[in-house]
């Protein structure tokens, strides 16, 4: 007699790229998996920790060219669970930031299969952190904004601005194709000289990181050739970078209880 059928659904966040950078938990789903439903930014080495003899399947989505449309995915899901079992649903980064983990989770709930969820590092605190950039710090800001760079209509969400006149870090996902109109909203607002980068497949052998400030970036970045996956963090933070000084000679941050410049690292 064969085993019947469990259908089960984990959603999983992968992490930036590196593989090393998946959670224990992440790694003993991919373990676990009867298929694996993948997005275009898991990499290839992290596909490269799932159970041989687990179906993959490519459901990645880019800007541009959507491989498969949100509502199939859904459907893919739950067919997939409930004709082989436990599917593993991964997704770079962390599955809820900007990720419609939420609503997969929600359609597979309609037909009463489990979803376990296995949180992932986000790019966003993750790709800023691997370059020595925190986002926050004590003395500099008191909140980082995570903003998608691309709202349903395609246009600039209005949060870009409300983060703009704060003194947060701003974090931009999906951003790459509006940085100049990004930076446009940061000059508008008195802020040509803030401190601003841009790192594109952060975590991978690809990565590229741009240094510079809000009104040089643009340029800096069409000169590296730099975009997509990639994001945009604005704020006095960034000139903690430890190559900051090299990239901006001149720049002198002046926080609110003191002087902080990245020559307090020494590196
Ligand atoms: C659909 S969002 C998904 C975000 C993901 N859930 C997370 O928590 O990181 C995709 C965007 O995340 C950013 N992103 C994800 N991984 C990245 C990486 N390794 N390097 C740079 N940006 C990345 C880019 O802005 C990309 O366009």
């Amino acid at each position: 007699m064969t085993n019947p059928i469990i259908p089960k659904i984990t959603l999983v966040g992968a992490g930036p790229g590196d593989p090393e950078l998946l959670t224990i938990k992440a790694w003993k789903a991919l373990q676990q998996a009867d298929v694996v439903l993948y997005d275009a930014l898991v990499s290839d080495d992290v596909l490269d920790m799932v159970r041989p003899g687990a179906i993959l399947v490519d459901v990645g989505k880019r800007a541009s060219k959507h491989t498969h449309p949100q509502e199939d995915i859904n459907w893919m899901l739950v067919e997939y669970a409930m004709n082989h079992g436990h599917v593993v649903r991964l997704k770079g980064g962390d599955p809820f930031v900007f990720g419609r983990g939420y609503e997969e989770m929600a359609h597979a709930a309609m037909f009463g299969i489990k979803v376990d969820i296995v949180p992932g590092l986000s790019s966003c605190i993750a790709v800023p952190g691997l370059q020595g950039v925190p986002v926050t710090c004590r003395g500099i800001n008191e909140s980082f904004w995570v903003v998608t760079g691309t709202t349903r209509s395609g246009s600039i969400s209005k949060d870009v601005e409300l983060a703009a006149q704060s003194s947060a870090t701003a974090v931009i996902l999906m951003g790459m194709r509006k940085l100049g109109d990004i930076m446009d909203i940061y000059t508008a607002l008195g802020k040509k000289d803030t401190p601003a980068m841009v790192v594109q497949n952060g975590s991978t052998p690809e990565e590229k990181v741009v240094l510079g400030r809000v009104h040089n970036l643009s340029e800096r970045v069409a000169m590296a050739d730099a975009s997509s996956p990639g994001i945009i963090v604005i704020g006095d933070v960034v000139a903690l970078h430890p190559q900051y000084k090299q990239a901006e000679p001149n720049y002198v941050a002046l926080s609110k209880k003191g002087k902080v410049t990245n020559e307090h690292i020494s590196v």
